[in-house]
């Protein structure tokens, strides 16, 4: 299938946008059809599985690690969601994609957080530019605009009186 040449390059996906704008709808739909053709992916929320990982005991960091590697997509998704990485998070977040850029593997990405930023996120300058190097260097950039969809549906859900969810 057409969106999964990519993965089977072992290029990388990075959609960027405000919140609500469809990008875990696509990051998704995109694990659903690589599961459908037999591929393994690994869906996680970024902010906390980087947590997850850094924090373990290093036996079972590294057990915890191994489907991180493995998967041949692994979609991280609203990284920096909430805040600054600590730097053990930022480290393994650097660690994972370094790996998966050697073994060809495809990683994506979905963040509310502009690149030119991502240097505040993850708190060091040097590892930043380690991180955009291996990630740029093959993949797609997709920019999200437009208004969210979540506040039209609420305002839709409003206009027929249904309060509820
Ligand atoms: N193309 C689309 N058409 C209709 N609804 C959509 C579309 N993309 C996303 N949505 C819905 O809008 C809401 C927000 O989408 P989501 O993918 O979670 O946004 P983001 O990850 O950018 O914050 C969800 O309820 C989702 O089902
Ligand atoms: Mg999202």
């Amino acid at each position: 299938m057409h969106t999964l040449k990519f993965i089977a390059e072992g290029d990388s996906a990075i959609l960027i946008g405000p919140p609500g704008t469809g990008k875990s709808h696509v990051a998704k739909a995109i694990a659903y059809a690589a599961v459908r053709s037999s591929l393994r992916v690994l869906y996680a929320e970024a902010d906390e599985a980087l947590g997850r990982l850094a924090f373990a005991a290093p036996a079972e960091k590294r057990k915890l690690m191994k489907p991180f590697i493995d998967a041949d997509l692994l979609v991280f998704d609203d990284l920096f969601l909430a805040r600054r990485l600590p730097p053990e998070c930022a480290d393994t977040f650097q660690s994972i994609l370094h790996q998966r850029y050697k073994l060809r593997r495809s990683s994506l990405i979905t963040s509310n957080r502009v690149m030119d930023d991502w240097h505040t996120f993850l708190g060091d300058a040097a590892l930043t530019t380690a991180v955009l190097d291996r990630l740029l260097h093959r993949s797609v950039l997709v920019e999200f605009r437009g208004k969210s969809y979540r506040l039209k549906e609420a305002a839709s859900r409003l206009a027929k009186g249904n309060h509820s969810e």
